[in-house]
């Protein structure tokens, strides 16, 4: 089969869904391997590596769209000036991206009409073997940490405790709300950095992780299962959500940074972090909000860099693009790995009895195979 990776078109988009390394792998494998010029320059990668390690450069994704059984891409197909990218995608042709199934069911019908065979990473079953496939704990584990660094970057205060000739430093307060793959590595960061660290999951099995980071866990008396099978938080209690915000708010008034990660799939992002809360916090306190994307944990983040009530709320929606290179590689092995699941020699096989394969496989022979988007479609778009 020939692999094609085009240049992503997203704004500010820095990724690229395959380096010189995966690519590689691909060409070792038996597959050939196309890519767009350019497509990774702004991951510090020239088209020169991509030669070396075996791949075909063209100038125009439409060529290599055209020539192409499978297309590896970060994010979902957009709109171009003129048309879109699934356009240019092969009839039964088989892409792989991380397309957000409940968000994008225009686009999803679109995949269907088109007989594309989608592969969405945001589906692999979180089950120990696909670890390696997850591109949601890989970019995840990537926003934690930067989310960190840019708070440093906008706060006017030093994280660590320091004795200095001039006196006391005393360190900076981060409050995380949300200890999932982004909210520990957030807190393993601020860590480092010496800030004095506290986290909040609703999920209580969190707590042993979170200290053995060094961090505090606010504790709020939880409702009797907040976890489904999945290991993903369930919608919580209305008693449990007022327990829970009068003990945020408190942390929050006396933190310097907050950082918010907080997300339950297919939902919008719960508000942990109201307008008054923002308010009780100190002029100068910066807030990244990572849940931006599904509305935000904060009332008032927006996209971009805003100050609001005297507090910096950053909403990045793509923070880990920031860190183009690393982020760009574990994406690609990610894919890699997914692929070197599913094949048998240069080829991909669709074998519907494979649970990874099953689960992930979003839109197959005109059909949209994921059930609960299929519902969703069925109902109108709305959840
Ligand atoms: P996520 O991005 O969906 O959510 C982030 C965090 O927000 C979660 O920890 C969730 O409990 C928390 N949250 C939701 N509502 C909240 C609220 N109202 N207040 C405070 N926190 C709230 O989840 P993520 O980070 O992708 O994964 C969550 C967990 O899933 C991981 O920590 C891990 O235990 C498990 N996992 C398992 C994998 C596997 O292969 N076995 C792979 C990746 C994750």
């Amino acid at each position: 089969m020939n692999v094609f990776i085009p240049t992503e078109i997203r704004a500010h988009e820095r990724r690229v869904a395959a380096t010189p390394e995966t690519v590689k792998k691909m060409v070792t494998a038996g597959f050939t391997v196309t890519v767009q010029a350019g497509c990774g320059e702004r991951a510090y990668v020239a088209d020169s590596e991509y030669v070396t390690a075996g791949a075909v450069v063209v100038n125009d994704a439409k060529a290599g769209y055209e020539g192409a059984q499978v297309v590896l891409k970060i994010n979902a197909p957009q709109a171009l000036d003129k048309g879109h990218e699934v356009d240019y995608l092969q009839k039964d042709s088989i892409l792989i991206c991380a397309l957000v199934p409940n968000a994008e069911l225009d686009l999803i019908g679109h995949l269907v009409t088109r007989q594309v065979s989608c592969f969405s990473t945001n589906l692999i079953p979180r089950i120990t073997i696909a670890q390696k496939m997850d591109t949601l704990s890989s970019q995840a584990n990537i926003a934690g940490y930067k989310a960190v660094i840019k708070a440093a970057d906008h706060i006017g205060k030093y994280f660590p405790l320091l004795m200095t000739a001039a006196g006391t430093i005393h360190p900076s307060r981060v409050v995380v709300l949300g200890a999932g793959v982004a909210g520990l590595q957030a807190i393993a960061t601020a860590r480092r950095l010496g800030a004095q660290v506290e986290a909040f999951d609703v999920r209580a099995a969190v707590k042993e992780q979170v200290e053995s980071l060094g961090a505090k866990f606010i504790e709020v008396e939880p409702d009797e299962d907040m976890e489904d099978a999945g290991g993903y938080a369930k919608q919580a209690s209305a008693a449990y959500l007022e327990r829970q915000r009068q003990e945020i708010s408190r942390r929050v008034a006396a933190s310097d940074i907050a950082i918010t990660t907080a997300l339950v799939p297919g939902r919008k992002a719960p508000i942990l972090i109201t307008t008054e809360m923002v308010k009780s916090m100190r002029n100068g306190s910066v807030i990244v909000d990572l849940a931006v994307e599904q509305g935000g944990n904060c009332e008032l983040t927006e996209p971009g860099i805003h100050v609001k009530e005297g507090v910096t709320i950053i909403g990045d929606p793509n923070i880990a693009s920031d860190v183009s290179v690393h982020a760009s590689q574990v994406f690609a092995r990610n894919l890699w790995n997914f692929m070197d699941h599913i094949r048998k020699d240069g080829s991909l096989e669709i074998d519907l009895e494979e649970p990874i394969t099953d689960g992930s496989l979003l839109t197959h022979e005109g059909q949209v195979r994921h059930q609960p988007t299929r519902e969703l479609i069925e109902q109108g778009g709305k959840a």
